[in-house]
């Protein structure tokens, strides 16, 4: 098939680009580089299957051309980071509304099947565990720009379902605590990377809050895995939770890191005021029901967190500056 992945020199559409290739599929990916790395594509910028276009997609021209051109979008670019939520909030919103709407104009126009990357964060702080794709979602107020991601996601959804009422073939999938290699290690990327560089680096590993939070971390092979699986007609019209059942604490994840990592870094605490600033809120646990996931997709996430772990400190042993 002709597959277009928006956000295809990111973290996760890297990752993806690479599978779809691997099956047979041709590849455009679109990317505007504004977190994404060329050399995350590097092993498949000589395929020939493979076209690599510089641009947003917001420019709704470049959309339209690339849409009709292909069966099956991945929409994965996007703004995020808990830290842009709060310190850049008008563009996490239009990062992650106006390429959207794009995105489903122009597939709506030529009927090609769309699978859009949501989040957990969508469920915010549904206190009703584990979170089933119908359950609710409970944020805080708008004035609290910790909550903007989640709403702007949450936005995009209701776009797709409005979209698929109208006909168009889409699938909703979201992500829970993707980590591994090429993950975004700065401040304002993942928890995982961020303690494994502190670890490797020596630097202190700084865990916000008081540790106690539970999150299920999914290896990015997992997500890859059941993201493709979401082509499938048979997921149109639904949104899907991809992540893993096994919840841990952020606390136990930093001793995790540290230990296999050899690491002597300390770990200390910082508050959520320090990290993010004043009225920071966050979840104390979050975990999916996958029963929909497994029934629906046949997504069987099978990589454990220590394996992960490992591949992923590699991945940084081997590819952190000096
Ligand atoms: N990593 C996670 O744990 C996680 C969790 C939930 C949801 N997601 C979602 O998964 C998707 C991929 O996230 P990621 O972790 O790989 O992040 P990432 O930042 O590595 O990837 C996003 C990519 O989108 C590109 N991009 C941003 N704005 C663009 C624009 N206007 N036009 C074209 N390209 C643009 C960036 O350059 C980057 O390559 C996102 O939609 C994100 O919201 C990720």
């Amino acid at each position: 098939m002709n597959i277009l992945v928006t956000g295809g020199s990111g973290f996760i559409g890297s990752h993806l680009v690479e599978r779809l290739l691997s099956e047979g599929h041709k590849v455009v990916t679109l990317d505007d580089m504004s977190t994404g790395r060329m050399h995350y594509l590097s092993q498949v910028m000589r395929n020939k299957n493979h076209k690599f276009v510089q641009d947003s997609v917001t420019n709704r021209k470049a959309v339209d051309k690339l849409a009709k051109q292909c069966d099956v979008i991945y929409h994965l670019a996007a703004v995020l980071g808990v830290k842009n939520t709060v310190d850049n909030p008008l563009k996490v919103i239009e990062g992650n509304i106006d390429g959207t709407r794009a995105i489903l104009e122009a597939a709506y126009k030529y009927n090609t099947k769309v699978v859009f990357s949501s989040t957990s964060e969508v469920y915010g702080k549904n206190p009703n565990m584990p979170f089933k794709e119908t359950g609710d979602r409970v944020l805080g107020a708008p004035s609290v720009h910790r909550w903007c991601y989640a709403t702007a996601k949450a936005l995009d959804e209701h776009m797709c379902f409005a979209y698929a009422d109208k006909g168009l073939p889409v699938t909703v999938i979201r992500f829970f605590n993707t980590y591994g290699p090429r993950q975004n290690s700065s401040q304002y990327g993942g928890v995982v990377s961020r303690f494994i560089k502190a670890a490797l680096t020596g630097e202190p590993i700084e865990v916000y809050g008081d540790g106690t939070q539970t999150r299920c971390f999914t290896f990015v092979d997992d997500c890859v895995d059941g993201t493709m699986k979401a082509m499938d007609p048979k997921a149109n019209g639904l949104a899907f939770n991809l992540g893993t059942d096994r919840p841990i604490s952020v606390l136990e994840l930093a001793n995790k890191i540290r230990e296999l990592a050899g690491s002597a870094s300390p770990i200390v605490r910082k508050s959520y005021e320090e990290a993010y600033g004043p009225g920071y809120e966050d979840m104390p646990a979050r975990m999916p029901d996958l029963t929909r996931s497994k029934e629906i997709l046949g997504y069987n996430p099978s990589v454990s967190l220590e394996e992960g772990l490992m591949k992923t400190i590699d991945w940084f042993r081997r590819n952190m500056p000096n």
